[in-house]
């Protein structure tokens, strides 16, 4: 079975986990979980990095030994993973005599090569990003280049490693395509980097014992980078078990942050080199969050919590918000409002509403089940639209580019939900044409099948739970992701309407506001009842909506009123994108004097509730028939 090895970055100790932490593990873990449909014999690595002057000050800011800092926070850690639904197969520490063994071998290797040399370290040295830096880099007043703090000179005797070697062959490694960096604009900033010339890098320090020892040399401990890069062979079997190691090292895929892309594209694989091996396939470097617009810090205390935000949103929710916002190697903004429109519009509006909508109708005119033999293939098309998609989808994946996976995803699932309101389900279940409507049905529990395997990487609980609530009981993991093209692979069984699957999320009012006084406005003009029955208030259904050409506020929208069909013209452009309306179910004054608009004939008005900046479409709490009266 084809190979694949998927790494996180191992992450520092001295810290609780974050959104930047959990990014990357859910992204790795999407992957895996991809591959694993695949078909691929996957590897997933995480783990932490426990060494380094960085962790020895913070442990004895606390009072503590290292190890007991190493051990509490991986515990934090370890509980995340499990809270976010992180399917790793290995959790390396460094600290694991497995891991100092291959290290300890590793830098021998390289010895024995004649790459490794004593010299004097000359330079400046950032303890909070545990990076060297030549002074020609610095900031004013000797300050990090990175993240802008005070670094110390350093002059200490130190083994280097002969990194300027190889630059050639890395160059070479790169451009041929044998190493992929991406995304592009990554790869050409460590080319341009490498191009300027590589310097030996130092890996040993003396002024503190928080470290490996150096083989033969025990006042030097290893400096963290060096040690840290290794877990990823530790993790594959290195100088353990050979042919585990072939397997793996073959296809291993680093993901990691923008901030710590030179380490992993240039010292690594030049250390690879170096010894003789491979360097990965692919370095993958993501972008950084923010914070409601800041960068996130300490100090200012908008650093975002993961568990916080699984408490607040749910695992799935935030899983899915995390991909699916940002394109996938670009900076992001992390907001409440950003969060909660996501969760409100793609997972409740669209596949939630779905998911609903269909096994209602099941359960309404079948009784829980459709007919065992209705036809998987008389109505093509939505299958035609899934044979679209799945190819793009595959290869957006293959990129990790979930952001278009994404987009294509949703762009299925909308259109499932077109099809309900184009085939009007409930008409044909007044007319009692069920051999039509079970055919509809069919094709949205077929598709609902598809959307979950498609879906599953990013939000596994809810991918799971709708297999459950149309009726298969296996377990979502055993399904392969070719197998969306075997169109009619449902097998009509039992659903069961289950839990919401995406809850809205209401607006919270924000933290601080105090209850609101009792007060009375009287309105200056009343009317009596019998004026307001004049106005003839109804239940419509969107069926088709569509921008007014030249113009930026007007909509153009097809709706069903019973078994009537008008068209309407609303100013709402700037509020709804066109798709987001179809299937809504809207208050429109049906009987208001028609009007041309911009040459369109608007049959009736929409009701909207607006405070000049925001506009919010009247609705009704829950599902009834176009038509209806409201009173
Ligand atoms: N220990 C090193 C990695 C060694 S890998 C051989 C390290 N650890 S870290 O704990 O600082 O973690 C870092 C990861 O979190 C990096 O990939 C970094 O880019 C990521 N992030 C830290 N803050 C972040 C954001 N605000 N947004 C996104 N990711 C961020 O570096």
């Amino acid at each position: 079975m084809k190979s694949f090895f998927i790494t996180t970055p191992i992450y520092y100790v001295n810290d609780t986990p974050h959104i930047g932490h959990a990014y990357t593990t859910v992204a790795a873990d999407v992957i895996a979980r991809y591959k694993k449909l695949s078909g691929f014999d996957v590897l997933f690595s995480t783990g932490t990095d426990e060494h380094g002057q960085k962790i020895q000050k913070s442990a004895e800011e606390k009072g503590l030994i290292p190890l007991e800092l190493a051990n509490k926070v991986v515990s934090n850690f370890l509980r995340l993973w499990k809270r976010l639904n992180i399917e790793y197969d290995d959790f390396i520490r460094t600290t694991e005599e497995r891991h100092i063994k291959v290290v300890q071998k590793f830098f021998k290797k390289l010895q024995e090569n004649g790459d490794i040399y004593k010299g004097m370290y000359e330079g400046w040295y950032c303890t909070p990003c545990e990076t060297f830096w030549p002074e020609s880099q610095l900031l004013e007043g000797h300050r990090c280049p990175q993240c802008g703090r005070p670094t110390e000179k350093l002059k200490e005797e130190s083994y280097f490693f002969r990194m300027s070697k190889y630059q050639e062959s890395l160059l070479q490694a790169i451009e041929e395509g044998k190493m992929r960096i991406l995304p592009q604009s990554r790869h050409n900033e460590i080319v341009s980097f490498i191009k300027q010339g590589l310097k030996d890098q130092s890996i040993s320090r003396t002024t503190f014992e928080w470290g490996i020892p150096l083989p033969g040399d025990p006042k030097h401990v290893i400096y963290v980078w060096f040690d840290a890069l290794i877990n990823y062979i530790t993790v594959a079997g290195w100088s353990s078990d050979e042919d585990r190691f072939k397997h793996y090292w073959e296809n291993a895929y680093h993901l990691v942050g923008k901030d710590i892309l030179r380490f992993h594209a240039v010292i690594w694989p030049a250390m690879l080199i170096a010894a003789g091996l491979k360097p990965p396939k692919m370095v993958f470097a993501h972008g950084w969050w923010t914070s409601e617009g800041e960068k996130m810090s300490k100090s200012k205390g908008n650093v975002i919590d993961p568990f916080a935000m699984i408490e607040r949103y749910g695992v799935d929710q935030f899983r899915f918000f995390l991909l699916r916002e940002v394109p996938f190697g670009l900076d992001g903004d992390f907001s409440t409002k950003a969060i909660e429109n996501r969760i409100n519009s793609d997972l409740a509006n669209d596949l939630g509403n779905l998911l609903s909508r269909t096994v209602t109708m099941v359960e309404k005119y079948f009784k829980g089940q459709i007919p065992s033999d209705t036809p998987a293939t008389s109505d093509l098309k939505l299958h035609n639209m899934l044979k679209e998609i799945t190819p793009k989808v595959k290869k957006y994946m293959d990129e990790f580019d979930f952001y278009r996976a994404l987009e294509e995803i949703w762009t299925f699932i909308r259109r499932c939900n077109k099809y309900i309101d184009e085939t009007a389900p409930w008409i044909l279940g007044r007319e009692k044409k069920y051999n039509e409507l079970s055919i509809v049905l069919y094709n949205l529990l077929e598709s609902l099948r598809s959307i979950a395997i498609m879906v599953y990487p990013f939000i596994p609980s809810s991918a799971q739970e709708i297999w459950h609530q149309i009726g298969i009981d296996e377990n979502i993991k055993s399904a392969k992701f070719d197998e969306l093209f075997n169109w009619g692979n449902y097998k009509p069984h039992p659903v069961r309407r289950g839990r919401i699957l995406f809850p809205r999320i209401e607006k919270k009012e924000p933290i601080g506001v105090k209850g609101k006084e009792e007060k009375k406005v009287e309105e200056k003009e009343y009317i009596s009842i019998e004026e307001f029955r004049r106005i003839k208030l109804k239940v419509a259904k969107v069926i088709e909506a569509e921008r007014i050409p030249k113009t930026d506020k007007l909509l153009k929208l097809k709706i069903e009123v019973g078994e009537e069909i008008r068209s309407l013209v609303a100013g709402i452009a700037k509020y709804y994108k066109p798709e987001e309306l179809v299937g809504k179910r809207i208050i429109i004054v049906a009987n208001l004097q028609p009007a041309k608009i911009r040459g369109v004939e608007s049959q009736g008005m929409l009701l909207a509730a607006e405070t000049g900046e925001e506009l919010a479409l009247l609705t009704t709490d829950r599902e009834i028939a176009s038509g209806s009266e409201i009173r």
